[in-house]
């Protein structure tokens, strides 16, 4: 082995403890960030050392050059415009086209390896096999994430889209993709045979992302993003790099997880999100807007809001997706502050899926330096909500619906935040629509609920406002 060689290898080396570490300290919305930080370093280090390999490996070639540098720096400015312009609200979609480009560059690196091995045609199965599988899987990610993509964006319809003939069509184009990646395998170089995989593999991709519904689509995304990490490890086979084997697995992994503590959360299985077509995301089933019924509806003002909150020992308030849509987190967290200055036992209460992606108000509320320790689980949250006097539901809708515990509706057996358990409810929302599931949500219509209709950030305010009154009479 050349000192080169060496070098190289022991970066890569590094790269995968600094992804084993970030990962690890992501675990903790304490440690989260340095996470995020240390595993970027890792990805630095694995594409500094991809980098000074290829280059060294081009043989001085200026194309070869141009092209390893302008991808990098494309690529480089690409993705930091994204994040930096993207809003909190619309990270899966940026998550999945990310994840669009990782397969679809994963695919590409395979093809052109097909396309350019040196070695004959009788490639080495330990070469070939995983060279097919992720043309396969990379194509499926690529179209599939772009039409998840599409779906939470609102470009593609949100709503399960389906034809007449979709399954068989579906069962078709498997088989094509499956029956060509064979041949492929027992005639190597053929490269038709090879396209035939790449087009069958991102038909199938977008077949199996349309008929899935907008609520749904995030999970899709997990799922898919954990397939890219397959992907990616099948092309480190594939061109023999330790990194890519490294970084796939562990993508792999943590997007398998994730999947599954994300459907667990939904108490559906993936087999069930897959194949079913529930939380269409621009289907209204339950009356909103001007012409809903308001005959069963409490209303309530900031004041009367505020006057509750005053006198309140022990509040709850329960995030939800408006409450990430207003940008309203360091207005909730000032009248957090507010209340317990004047003594109350102020939590919050997070439900997995509150929001639109994983962890996503334990984000929003770090953002305001709301303290880790006064953000409860559902477990704890629900024991609690009976010792509470106010549950206030800042823009959560779905995860607050008692109709969960019934059978037969979008959200039934979803656990959800116990809020009905409390003294008393104040629901901060803009009107009587429903949430991402589309039903109706007969906590609105509890007596002992308080709807306050308003964006949650003015709402907020006017409510922080009247307590300091309150407060400082
Ligand atoms: P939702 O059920 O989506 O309800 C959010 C509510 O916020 C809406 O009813 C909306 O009512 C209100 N809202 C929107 N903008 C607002 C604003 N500016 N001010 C005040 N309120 C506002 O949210 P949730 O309770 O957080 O539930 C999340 C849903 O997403 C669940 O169905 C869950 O399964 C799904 N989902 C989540 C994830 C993850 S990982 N988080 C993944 C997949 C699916 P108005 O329009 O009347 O204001």
């Amino acid at each position: 082995m050349s000192a080169f060689v060496f070098v190289i290898g022991s970066a890569y080396l590094l790269a995968a403890v600094l992804f084993v570490v970030g990962l690890h300290w992501m675990r903790a919305p304490s440690t989260a960030r340095r996470g995020n930080l240390i595993s970027a370093a890792g990805m630095v280090v694995a594409v500094a050392a991809t980098l000074t390999f290829a280059l060294a490996d081009s043989g001085g070639r200026l194309l070869a050059w141009i092209a390893l540098v302008l991808g990098l720096l494309l690529g480089g400015l690409y993705g930091v415009l994204q994040a930096r312009r993207v809003r909190m609200t619309e990270i899966p979609q940026l998550v999945s086209v990310f994840n669009a480009v990782g397969g679809g560059a994963a695919a590409a690196v395979a093809f052109a390896a097909s396309v350019l091995h040196p070695g004959g045609p009788a490639l080495d199965p330990t070469t070939s096999v995983p060279l097919v599988l992720d043309v396969l899987i990379g194509s499926v990610t690529f179209s599939g994430s772009l039409i998840a993509a599409g779906k939470l964006q609102g470009i593609v319809p949100g709503r399960p889209i389906l034809f007449p003939g979709s399954r068989a069509a579906n069962v078709a184009v498997v088989a094509v993709a499956l029956g060509a990646g064979v041949l492929t395998l027992l005639h190597t170089h053929n490269i038709v045979l090879l396209l035939i995989v790449l087009l069958a593999a991102l038909t199938f991709g977008v077949l199996m992302v349309l008929p899935i519904g907008g609520a749904d689509a995030p999970v899709i995304v997990s799922l898919l993003n954990a397939l890219t990490g397959l992907a990616v490890a099948m092309a480190g086979f594939a061109i023999d790099n330790q990194a890519m084997i490294i970084a796939g697995a562990l993508v792999g992994a943590a997007g398998t997880i994730l999947t599954l503590q994300m459907a667990q959360a939904m108490n559906r299985s993936v087999g069930n999100i897959v194949l079913g077509g529930f939380g269409t995301g621009d289907t209204t089933t339950a009356p909103s807007g001007p012409d809903a019924d308001l005959t069963h509806v409490r209303t309530v003002t900031a004041d009367d809001v505020a006057l509750q909150l005053a006198y309140a020992q022990h509040v709850m308030i329960v995030p939800g997706y408006g409450l990430a849509a207003a940008q309203a987190q360091h207005e909730v967290a000032e009248l957090a502050k507010v209340l317990t200055d004047h003594g109350a036992d102020v939590e919050y209460a997070i439900h997995p899926v509150a929001g639109r992606m994983p962890g996503h108000m334990n984000v929003l509320l770090a953002e305001a330096n709301v303290p880790y320790t006064q953000m409860l689980q559902i477990d704890e949250a629900n024991a609690a909500f009976s010792t509470c006097d106010v549950a206030l539901v800042v823009g959560a809708n779905d995860v607050t619906n008692p109709d969960a515990r019934e059978p037969g509706n979008a959200v039934s057996g979803m656990p959800i935040l116990d809020v009905d358990h409390a003294t008393s409810v104040v629901v901060l929302k803009r009107s009587m629509s429903p949430g991402y599931a589309g039903i109706a949500n007969p906590l609105f219509t509890d007596p002992r609920t308080g709807m306050f209709f308003a964006d949650a950030k003015k709402g907020l305010s006017d409510t922080v406002a009247a307590v300091k009154e309150y407060v400082t009479a």
